[in-house]
């Protein structure tokens, strides 16, 4: 059986890890492990991209060589992702010998297959963004700020016949409604492609630039970052090689909307198609997070550093805070204060206090084992009425890349049982000495435990750590897979809880 291979975008080496970089590791590792979840073998690709001539530039200012800054960048974006308890089964560095193997060999079979051409260039180059710019790029006449100094070259160099695919793309765009999701982006994609393509220069003079991946039909060039850095997604699995096709077509290219037209949907699709490679099945496009509607970016020095809330808050809370915001495929505002405002009411008040409560009651009442359940009444109907719909509903939710309406109604849930405990008010009913309120006070904490069981797995993917150590303390041990996990069945009984567990201690407790 096939893996279900799923990919970030590799990060620049050239910047630092910051909000966005987290965003997109945490939504594709709640992906990967809510596959995994499901019973499906995942293979999970993250990396970076190191070539181009930022990098060169940099490490130039850092008077070291290129390789040297890139190690050094390399680690930090590690870090990043142990911090996040990221679960990526690969890394991929461009600088590596089996990536720059296969975009040589991939190179060589498309210039051999006559896709690749030389032909003398006079234009426009914009050095920041590492790209020829025609007249049609000018707002207002001008060449807009991104593109930073623009000056006017001659030289000759290779393209890749982009152009002679145009309509093929438009079609398979069309044909294909799971190619791009969500799916107002195709939208995007096609609007662009109705302008007539030009071919792609992929191709940049040494003398320019020498920190990339050598043409191997002409030693006087390196090769366009972007064909270098999309053949990552092949190249970390072993294009040309038989385990190839365990992995390959990705099932996902999780990306941001930015890098969507035209590097993922138009040059990557094509080089596929020409090189007689499947293409991936889905382009899942995230959007952005803004800090008060601008873009988050080093220049406008509002830069939230991730790092930051991950040691002072926990990376769940981190986790759970990013997909509980964001509806995946829009924008969503950075704020702080909202931040705070869910550790402190969802994870603190509602799971948290559940949690404390459970095993404050389980000391209490039963010695901490989980009691034996008495018949259902009412309120016990209800709750289980409620978890079953929950749980359809959280893994369809999630199914669908709807993480945030997946986590509302966990909550609402969460919030449920709460309400349960105080309906049925296990305190007064320990005062009791009558039978019936014995059985029905066993009856509460035997369905508060199983009813946080369920929540706990239905959070697995969102909130390893603090899910599983919640199966732990209720005495439930480590669950690998929904299968039958996700159900009533009044499994813990006989279980020992733990005693006493804070699980979000308020922040100033909590800092390192
Ligand atoms: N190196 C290219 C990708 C090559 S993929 C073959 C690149 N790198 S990046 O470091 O600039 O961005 C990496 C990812 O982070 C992109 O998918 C980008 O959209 C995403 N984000 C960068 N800033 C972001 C936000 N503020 N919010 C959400 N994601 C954003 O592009």
């Amino acid at each position: 059986m096939k893996n279900f291979y799923i990919t970030t975008a590799i990060d620049y080496a050239n910047g630092s890890p910051h909000l966005g970089h987290a965003y997109e590791k945490v939504l594709t590792d709640v992906i990967a492990r809510y596959h995994r979840l499901k019973g499906e073998r995942v293979h999970f690709l993250t990396g970076l991209d190191e070539h181009g001539q930022k990098v060169q530039q940099s490490a130039k200012k850092a008077g070291i060589a290129p390789l040297q800054f890139c190690d050094i960048q390399a680690e930090k974006f590690q870090a990043l992702c142990a911090m996040l308890n990221i679960s990526n089964d690969d890394y991929i560095r461009t600088s590596q010998p089996r990536h720059v193997k296969v975009v040589s060999e991939i190179l060589q079979m498309l210039y051999d297959k006559g896709e690749i051409y030389k032909a003398q260039y006079k234009g426009f180059y914009s050095t920041r963004q590492e790209q020829f710019l025609q007249e049609k790029d000018k707002v207002d006449g001008k060449w807009p700020e991104i593109f930073g100094d623009v000056v006017e070259i001659t030289e000759s160099n290779y393209f890749f016949k982009l152009r002679q695919y145009q309509d093929w793309l438009v079609k398979y765009i069309s044909e294909n409604e799971n190619f791009i999701f969500p799916r107002f982006r195709a939208k995007q994609v096609i609007e662009f492609l109705k302008e007539p393509l030009n071919d792609l220069c992929i191709s940049r003079p040494k003398e320019r630039l020498s920190w990339g991946i050598e043409l191997p039909f002409d030693k006087d060039y390196v090769t366009y970052v972007w064909f270098d850095a999309l053949v990552n997604y092949i190249s970390a699995v072993g294009y040309g090689s038989e385990t190839f096709g365990q992995n390959w077509p990705a099932d996902f290219h999780v990306i941001g909307k930015d890098i969507l037209v035209p590097p993922h949907s138009v040059y990557w699709p094509i080089m596929l198609h020409a090189a007689g490679i499947e293409l991936p099945k889905s382009l899942l496009v995230h959007g952005w997070w803004l800090s008060s509607g601008q873009k988050m970016s080093k220049s406008l020095g509002n830069i939230v550093n991730p790092l930051d809330l991950i040691g002072k808050f926990g990376a769940d809370a981190f986790r759970y805070f990013l997909m509980r915001e964001m509806n995946v495929g829009q924008d969503s505002d950075f704020s702080l204060d909202l931040f705070e405002t869910r550790y402190t009411s969802d994870l603190g008040n509602d799971l948290g206090n559940l949690i404390s409560r459970l095993l404050n009651m389980g000391k209490r009442y039963c010695q901490s084992i989980v009691p034996a359940a008495g018949p259902d009444e009412d309120f016990e109907v209800q709750l289980k009425a409620l978890a079953a719909s929950t749980a359809d509903e959280v893994l369809n939710l999630y199914e669908g890349m709807q993480f945030h309406i997946g986590l509302e109604k966990t909550f609402n849930f969460i919030r449920a049982i709460n309400r349960y405990a105080e309906q049925r008010a296990p305190w007064k009913l320990a005062k009791s000495q009558q039978e019936a309120d014995k059985i029905l006070l066993n009856t509460t904490l035997a369905n508060m435990a199983e009813a946080v069981r369920i929540a706990a797995v239905l959070l697995l993917p969102i909130m390893p750590t603090v899910s599983g150590k919640v199966l732990n303390l209720i005495g439930a041990g480590a669950v690998e897979n929904f299968e039958g996990r996700t159900k009533w069945s009044n499994c813990l009984e006989g279980k020992t809880m733990a005693q006493q567990e804070i699980l979000f201690p308020r922040p100033q407790e909590n800092q390192a």
